[in-house]
């Protein structure tokens, strides 16, 4: 049976995001013209996956919510004849499963995937980071190829990874590749956070890994790492140490990770969201024109 089933964690406490995460979810933050977490679960739609297992927290429920079908706002927009903003509800209806579960205390991604494993049995599954959009618009297949390789290499875990500009690399988690990299590889190592001179590759994890079973029982047994949280990348690590088969593939050049993290790549999400949009896409680029036009000083810069 194919992989059908994605964690999706939820339950950050996103400080990076203050004030505007203090009651909201920045899993529900909007981009253009939806929240983030919508744009996540149409993607994995796209490559076959229907069941959705949010690990959720304190102040979340506005996810729940979105998920939910609202009946009765289906009802109000039908007797007030406005018919195509039903179109704008589809998701709901989408042949999808939404199941729901809490970590109770935020200790971390890897805790988060840890705390799906009493629901999930003994199955592969997918995980993808709830506050991440790959692709203008999600139109990635990348959790599609991802499983194709995992299935095909026989792999413990595969991971997706996007090139970043070298100077980039200390934040994010780097891949150490077995040989050339080209757009599936297999790891020699995961390097988090490395400095510019120590980094072993410019290949930086992208938000969606496959993972087989054996990702659960690592995660049970690893310590707390940086933060005294326990990382998913760690246990990914020890599956390599013992030689265990960690593939990468790599994000395709109109697939651009869009973090929404904190505030510098989310304006930048937005914007571009916002500039493709078919309706008023064109205004707002005629407004950016006009304003950049301006000296800066008149920018309040
Ligand atoms: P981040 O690594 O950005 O952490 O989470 P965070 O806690 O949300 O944000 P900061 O660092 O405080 O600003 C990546 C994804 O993993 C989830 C988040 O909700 C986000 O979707 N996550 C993170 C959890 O579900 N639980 C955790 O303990 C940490």
């Amino acid at each position: 049976m194919s992989i059908d089933i994605a964690i999706i964690p939820v339950a950050g406490h996103g400080t990076r995001l203050l004030p505007l995460t203090k009651s909201q979810p920045k899993e529900m933050l909007p981009v253009g013209r939806k929240p983030v977490v919508q744009y996540v679960v149409e993607e994995l739609a796209r490559s076959g996956i229907r069941r959705q297992l949010f690990v959720t927290g304190p102040g979340k429920t506005a996810i729940e919510n979105h998920f939910d079908e609202n009946s009765e706002l289906i009802q109000l927009l039908r007797t007030e004849g406005k018919e195509e903003l039903l179109l704008e509800l589809e998701f709901e209806r989408h042949t999808m499963e939404y199941f729901y579960t809490r970590q109770r205390r935020q200790l971390g991604l890897g805790h988060a995937v840890l705390c799906a494993r009493p629901l999930l049995d003994r199955q592969p599954f997918v995980v993808a980071l709830g506050d991440s959009i790959i692709g203008l618009n999600a139109q990635s297949d990348i959790v599609r190829r991802m499983i194709d390789v995992f299935e095909g290499e026989g792999a413990a875990a595969t991971i997706a990874f996007e090139e970043v500009p070298p100077r980039e690399v200390s934040r994010y988690g780097i891949a150490q590749p077995k040989g050339d990299p080209v757009d599936v590889f297999e790891l020699e190592d995961l390097v988090e956070k490395p400095s510019v001179a120590d980094a072993p590759s410019n290949l930086a994890i992208a938000a969606r890994y496959v993972c087989s079973p054996a990702v659960f029982t690592r995660l049970a047994e690893t310590p707390p790492g940086a933060g005294g949280e326990i990382q998913l990348t760690d246990a990914l690590r020890s599956l390599i140490r013992d030689g265990k088969r960690v593939m990468g593939v790599r994000l395709a050049a109109h697939e651009q990770r869009f973090d929404i993290g904190n505030f510098g790549s989310y304006f930048r999400a937005f914007t571009e969201f916002a500039l493709a949009d078919p309706d008023y896409g064109h205004l707002l680029r005629e407004h950016l024109e006009g304003l950049l036009a301006k000296p800066s000083g008149d920018l309040g810069l």
